[in-house]
């Protein structure tokens, strides 16, 4: 058992990130991914645009996207040292389960871009919470690999960008807990007449 997730409450209040090279097996099947990305599309949407999409990379196309990360490092930084090549192969085979996150905008739509990404990024919280309602963990992660066109185009096209690659699975040891913010610091009674 990762943490309590019999409650609505107890879900929301257990769940905490993975580190994906932490996550190992067992993994979410096939089917599950696909039950998680249902619960993540449940999201707040201005215009039912759907500005996001996921893209599960399977096990054997674990090995094809190290090829490209690299490939695309390179590319990009020409002296790039072995030791950073070694990492975005890494980077691509952590945790047994990985979906990219991909920010979908409309750029024809009279919704603003702000609004769709904001969209995008709730989509991506969702299916942190439904991997963990699953049972397992999971890491949200960027890096390089999401800020690069050419990985970008290998899974969709401008003006796509990728929101984040989420790895799943379940931890190798306890989850750690992380400082987390003072929530006296995050919110105040709006009192405008007093200022
Ligand atoms: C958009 C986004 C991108 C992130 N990218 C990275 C990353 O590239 N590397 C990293 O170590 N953490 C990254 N993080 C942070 C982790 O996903 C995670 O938020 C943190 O380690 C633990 O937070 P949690 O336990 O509240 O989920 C990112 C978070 C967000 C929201």
């Amino acid at each position: 058992m990762l943490n309590d997730i019999s409650t609505p409450l107890s879900l929301l209040a257990t769940r905490r990130s993975g580190k994906p090279r932490d996550l190992v097996a067992p993994a979410p099947s096939h089917d599950q991914l696909v039950a998680m990305i249902k619960l993540a599309a449940r999201t707040p949407d201005h215009g039912k645009l759907a500005p996001w999409r996921f893209v599960i990379v399977g096990d054997a196309q674990r090995d094809r996207l190290a090829t490209l990360l690299v490939e695309a490092y390179r590319n990009e930084r020409p002296a790039a040292k072995q030791v950073e090549l070694d990492a975005m192969a890494q980077f691509a085979r952590q945790a047994p389960a990985l979906v990219v996150a991909l920010s979908s905008p409309r750029t024809d739509s009279h919704i603003p871009l702000w609004e769709q990404e904001l969209s995008a990024g709730a989509a991506c919280m969702n299916l942190l919470h439904a991997a963990h309602a699953h049972g397992f963990a999971a890491g949200w992660l960027t890096g390089w690999p999401a800020f690069s066109d050419q990985v970008r185009d290998a899974f969709g096209a401008a003006p796509e960008r990728i929101a984040g690659f989420f790895f799943i699975g379940t931890p190798a040891r306890a989850l750690e807990e992380r400082p987390r913010p003072d929530p006296t610091s995050l919110w105040s009674d709006w009192r405008p007449d007093l200022g």
